[in-house]
């Protein structure tokens, strides 16, 4: 097996740099000025996560590729990690932006699309009822909260390498069997161990284990996980979990934010899942900011039965701006025009393209790495086989690989997703992009082996 020398990887990381930096000089004097008036001079924390000693700024994107403030043009195979999976400002939900941005944003009354919004949500994933929110992590939380509410139970269970956006009972990790905050984790408001049991992935008798007890409220769960890398359920998982969560009266939360990928109804339709409840944010509105979440009809009555009209504003399950009329607007533009079938017909074999051209450079390489994909997400990963679990994928991240292997890519005009190497795939990405991806990706490598 081929392996990488560090020194090696240490120097081609300072040209690297060295190139990025002088190719950006607006960029640059913009971050410098941002530094006076923001927080690490970005708005949002997450933007110094790559790998230049600089984030680009952005002009303008379209479609699969976006334009940075110096000019150089970028294959986007990051788009806002999921956010943007539509393509960048898709013109059905433009167009439906722009009319309905003349008519009133926000009412705290409903609309017609909410109907349509519904009635779509509830034929796509099977679930009868739904809720707007204006993220994903404001639809997880709410979900908890409501499946809190309805067993009468605190605990929630997560899988270990989980990320379902800022819920502080998901900010974990397994550590020697206990559950321990994510070493991240700035702030926890209390010990996780008081809310949440985190187990493996794939493990079922450690979520039998987990669940015996018959104290925890909800499983919250990506069918397949792909925050920690991705990692696909074993044959017979889901229907263990299922069942499991279904003789110690556990409710099933199935979060198909990232798992959209996998077709129209995301991961469950795809594989029958069953949940009783499910949450989804990001591309649902072509990066509009609005999320939804689904429950069961049981769930609905038995919720219904605890809810009192007179306190629903403190109910702690929504907010003045969730269901806001131009969050519909996109929302109803998106899953009637572009997230169809047709979405994934064009991008999944473009996501195969990416996954076979990348996974040939390894094995010619001889690297003991390989690719994982999942409807039109795929990723290269530094290990031989796929990871079982959270812990396995963990282990094999490699930071400083990691972050040349982007800057080397940014630095020829693609944009990797940035906390691993995940590539989506828009419907304007072209066969094209996909295989100048994989001769940039084939001569990092052969930089790193010579
Ligand atoms: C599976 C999953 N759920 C929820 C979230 C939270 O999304 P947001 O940050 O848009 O609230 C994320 C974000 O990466 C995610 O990956």
């Amino acid at each position: 097996m081929a392996s990488i020398s560090r020194t090696r990887l240490a120097s081609l990381m300072d040209r690297e740099t060295r190139r990025f930096t002088a190719e950006r000089p607006k960029s640059r004097a913009l971050f410098e000025r941002a530094r006076a008036s923001l927080l690490g001079g970005v708005p949002m924390n997450w933007m110094v996560r790559w790998s230049g000693p600089f984030p680009l700024f952005v002009k303008e994107a379209q479609g699969a590729h976006f334009t940075d403030v110096d000019g150089h043009r970028y294959l986007d195979l990051c788009l806002g990690d999921t956010g943007a999976m539509t393509g960048h400002s898709p013109q059905a939900v433009a167009e439906a932006v722009a009319v309905q941005v003349r008519h009133g944003v926000t009412f705290m009354l409903p609309t017609e699309d909410s109907v349509w919004v519904g009635e779509e949500l509830q034929r796509r994933f099977g679930l009868p009822y739904w809720q707007i929110a204006m993220t994903a992590t404001d639809a997880n939380r709410f979900a908890i909260r409501l499946a809190r509410g309805i067993t009468g139970r605190r605990l929630v269970l997560v899988f270990n390498g989980c990320y379902h956006g800022t819920v502080d009972e998901t900010f974990v990790a397994l550590k020697d069997g206990a559950t321990v905050p994510k070493k991240s984790s700035f702030g926890p408001p209390v010990d996780p161990a008081l809310t949440t049991r985190a187990v493996e992935f794939n493990d079922i008798e450690a979520l039998r284990r987990a669940l015996e007890p018959a104290d925890v409220a909800c499983v919250l769960a990506e069918p397949a996980m792909t925050n920690v890398g991705i990692i696909l359920p074993a044959p017979g998982y889901h229907e263990a979990l299922r069942d499991i969560t279904r003789r110690t009266s556990t409710l099933l939360i199935i979060d198909e934010t990232h798992t959209i990928c996998a077709g129209p109804g995301g991961y469950t339709a795809a594989h029958r899942l069953e949940p009783d409840m499910l949450t989804i944010g990001k591309p649902i509105a072509g990066g509009v900011p609005a999320a939804a979440y689904g429950v069961s009809r049981d769930l609905a009555d038995r919720a219904a039965a605890g809810i009192r009209v007179e306190d629903s504003d403190v109910s702690g399950i929504g907010g003045t701006l969730s269901g806001n009329a131009l969050a519909l607007a996109a929302m109803r533009a998106t899953l009637e025009h572009v997230l169809t079938p047709r979405f994934y017909e064009t991008t999944i074999p473009l996501a195969e393209r990416f996954a076979a051209g990348v996974e040939a450079v390894i094995r010619s390489a001889g690297l003991p790495w390989h690719v994982v994909r999942l409807g039109n997400r795929a990723e290269y990963q530094f290990r031989p086989t796929p990871p079982k679990n959270g812990s396995e994928a963990e282990a094999a991240m490699d930071l400083d690989l990691d972050r040349f292997l982007h800057l080397y890519c940014l630095n020829r005009g693609i944009l990797m997703t940035p906390f691993h190497n995940m590539a989506l795939i828009a419907p304007d990405t072209l066969p094209e992009d996909i295989d100048r991806h994989t001769r940039v990706f084939a001569e990092a490598v052969n930089e790193l082996l010579v």
